[in-house]
């Protein structure tokens, strides 16, 4: 991304990364949000890892809500962050884009933060990646 913001000619408006609850991204969310770039995060599903999630499933039926919109609002909650996401279904559509009226607690988005794990990156293409902070 340093290098991007060097080279370009023009501003930079985001930084595509994998975010989901998992993964630690901490330093590169810090790091973006500092350059004010905003963060787009994909693969929030976690390739599907999130949904049968015991923290994630009790904290939907809390609030009467899917896992994937609980996943999605906890990463929209964050300063800066706007979710993709992304599904063959009419009606997950319109689920997934329904995270706007409802609020999760600091107490959840602190929970959810604790599900990090290593090792938990997924898109990391060896010809291609980087080596990660
Ligand atoms: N820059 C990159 O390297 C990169 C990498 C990956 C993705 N992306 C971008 O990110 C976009 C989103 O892709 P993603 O893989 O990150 O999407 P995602 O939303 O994390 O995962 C999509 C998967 O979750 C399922 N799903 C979605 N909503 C659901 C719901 N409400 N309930 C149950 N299952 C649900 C979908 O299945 P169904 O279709 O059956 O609903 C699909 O299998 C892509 O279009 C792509 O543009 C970028």
């Amino acid at each position: 991304m340093k290098q991007a913001l060097a080279l370009s000619g023009q501003g930079l408006v985001t930084n595509q990364l994998e975010y989901h609850p998992y993964l630690d991204q901490h330093p590169l969310v810090s790091a973006t949000r500092e350059a004010g770039l905003a963060i787009t995060a994909y693969c929030g599903m976690a390739v599907g890892r999130v949904f049968s999630d015991p923290l994630l499933r009790a904290i939907a039926r809390r609030h009467q809500r899917g896992v994937a919109q609980v996943v999605l609002r906890w990463l929209v909650q964050q300063e800066g962050v706007v979710a993709l996401s992304r599904t063959t279904l009419l009606d997950r559509l319109t689920e997934n884009a329904a995270v706007f009226e409802f609020e999760l607690t600091q107490n959840e988005m602190a929970a959810i933060a604790t599900l990090v794990r290593p090792g938990s990156r997924i898109v990391n293409p060896p010809d291609l990646a980087p080596v990660w902070d």
